[in-house]
């Protein structure tokens, strides 16, 4: 997919002046994605802030990464339903100078048919896959753009191209990261901050449990390794859109020039003939 070239980034500087390499705060980082994230980006030597409930998995991972990567890791456990808890995440992303990257991974998928799907259930999946997702984002941009530099990586997935599917909430919220995403590369790009969005497909971890999944109509699964060495490929980069699984990356090149091709007839002012009365 093409590099989309508003994206200016100090990974030249980074590479060259180790002592630059800003840290990362990542969510949903005790488990799945998020904890592959905190093991990629401390082998790079980035320091990480974790977040996520579970503060024991956390600290066993961090303890672990401490060791083998020798960087420096805070866990900080946090709901990021309750708003109470993601305040406390938003100050640090808003106060701490040191943090450069926010990792927006943390997610969940939800069971079931629409129908059968509870308001309650659904209020949840919105406020951690959209409500959250936004006010990090919000919480961390001003200060990247004052400093001219840093990136967001929102986990989106292939789910929000793909109502086929038959996940419609799950796949709107992830509709939303994805246009988020776009539009927010397209309003911090020029100010210096990347913004990624990486579209998974089913990739091996316990989302698939947590969301109430019958094991035996699971679909074939990428391992979450390669799902994230993929995504840090595209990071690198500087991929607008990574989507580890599309072998023919031309495919969304093509579908986001039709987007595109449709943008200047939203200016008519007139009706399209074909509704006439
Ligand atoms: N796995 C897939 O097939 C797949 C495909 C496409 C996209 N994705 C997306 O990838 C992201 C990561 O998913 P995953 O597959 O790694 O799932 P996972 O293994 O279930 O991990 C989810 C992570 O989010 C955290 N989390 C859940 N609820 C939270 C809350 N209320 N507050 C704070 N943290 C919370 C969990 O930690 P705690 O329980 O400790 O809070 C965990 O660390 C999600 O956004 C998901 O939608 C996954």
């Amino acid at each position: 997919m093409k590099r989309d070239d508003h994206h200016e980034y100090s990974d030249e500087l980074e590479k060259s002046n180790p002592m630059s390499k800003p840290a990362i705060l990542i969510t949903g980082a005790s488990t799945g994605i998020g904890a592959t994230y905190a093991d990629r980006f401390a082998r790079r030597g980035h320091d990480l802030v974790l977040v996520a409930r579970d503060a024991a998995r956390m600290e066993a991972l961090a303890t672990r990464l401490r060791a083998e990567a020798g960087v420096s890791i805070d866990v900080l456990p946090a709901d990021l339903t309750r708003a109470d808890e993601i305040a406390a995440v938003e100050a640090r992303l808003r106060e701490d100078d040191r943090i450069g990257i926010l990792v927006n991974n943390a997610g969940a998928g939800l069971g079931g048919r629409f129908i059968d799907q509870s308001a309650d259930a659904i209020t949840q999946l919105i406020t951690l896959n959209m409500t959250s997702v936004t006010r990090l984002a919000s919480a961390v941009a001003p200060r990247l753009t004052a400093r001219g530099d840093g990136a967001i990586i929102n986990i989106s997935s292939v789910v929000g191209l793909a109502p086929e599917l038959g996940m419609s909430v799950y796949g709107a919220t992830k509709a939303f990261v994805l246009f988020l995403s776009q539009g927010l590369a397209l309003e911090l790009g020029p100010q210096g901050v990347y913004v990624q969005a990486v579209l998974p497909a089913a990739t091996r971890t316990e989302l698939w449990g947590r969301a109430g999944a019958d094991e035996a109509t699971l679909p074939p699964m990428m391992d979450v390794n390669d799902l994230v060495d993929a995504a840090l490929a595209g990071f690198d980069k500087r991929e607008g859109i990574t989507i580890p699984p599309l072998h023919d990356g031309s495919l969304w090149d093509a579908f986001n020039g039709a987007r595109q091709a449709m943008l200047p007839g939203f200016g008519q002012t007139q009706p399209a003939p074909r509704y006439a009365a």
